[in-house]
């Protein structure tokens, strides 16, 4: 049986900041999209889920307290009510920090029998992790997911916004040794392309 699934996914909550505690580190082209997003939308609490992708490309790919509670100020919404929201999706980083990239590698059942269990047991060996851990330079986090919906490419893997598959041991390694040296977070260019797409659909809709 899957690890992930005798162990369950580890769901560390983010610290809560105390009050005094919160800064405000959105960046000006952040409170400007922020704005945009706001203006699309009937009310602000419909802004939580756009607005915390916002807050993982400007954190830097991990939503901590810290970045909840700024979402929350500036969407006038109460911690808890965010937090809930933020903790409830695996696409936003909570539990813990992740690396500059993020290895989602899918063993459910069409990857599983096109040997993605093999593959995960490679991996994990390779970076010295486990499902949920980084590694120790900050490189990678791995994790094993559910089906990504593309069946047709088992086994597949998500790094970031893309796709790859079918993977194999040798792509695998390839794939690394590529991204080991890409100084660029695709953790980070996840988010903001997420952040892209919803404002070009906020501009293409008639307010
Ligand atoms: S089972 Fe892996 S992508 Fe669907």
């Amino acid at each position: 049986m899957s690890e992930l699934l005798q162990l369950g996914a580890p769901n560390e909550r983010p610290r809560a900041p105390k009050a005094g505690e919160v800064k405000l580190n959105f960046s000006e082209q952040g409170i400007a999209e922020l704005e945009a997003l706001i203006s699309h939308y009937p009310n602000k609490k419909a802004v939580i889920l756009p607005g915390l992708w916002l807050a993982q490309r400007e954190y830097g790919g991990y939503l901590n307290g810290e970045a909840i509670a700024e979402v929350a100020f500036r969407l006038n919404r109460p911690y808890a009510e965010v937090e809930g929201v933020a903790t409830f999706y695996t696409l936003y980083n909570t539990a813990h920090e992740p690396g500059r990239h993020k290895l989602e590698l899918c063993t459910c059942l069409s990857c599983m029998v096109n040997g993605g269990y093999e593959l995960r047991d490679h991996i994990c060996a390779k970076l010295g992790v486990r499902h949920g851990e980084t590694t120790a330079d900050g490189v990678f986090t791995f994790e094993e997911v559910e089906c990504l919906n593309a069946c047709d490419r088992a086994v597949c893997m998500q790094v970031g916004d893309q796709y790859y598959g079918p993977m194999t041991k040798e792509s695998v390694d390839e794939l690394l040794e590529k991204l080991r040296n890409d100084p660029d977070s695709t953790v980070v260019e996840y988010a903001n392309s997420v952040v892209r797409t919803q404002l070009r659909d906020v501009e293409a809709t008639p307010k």
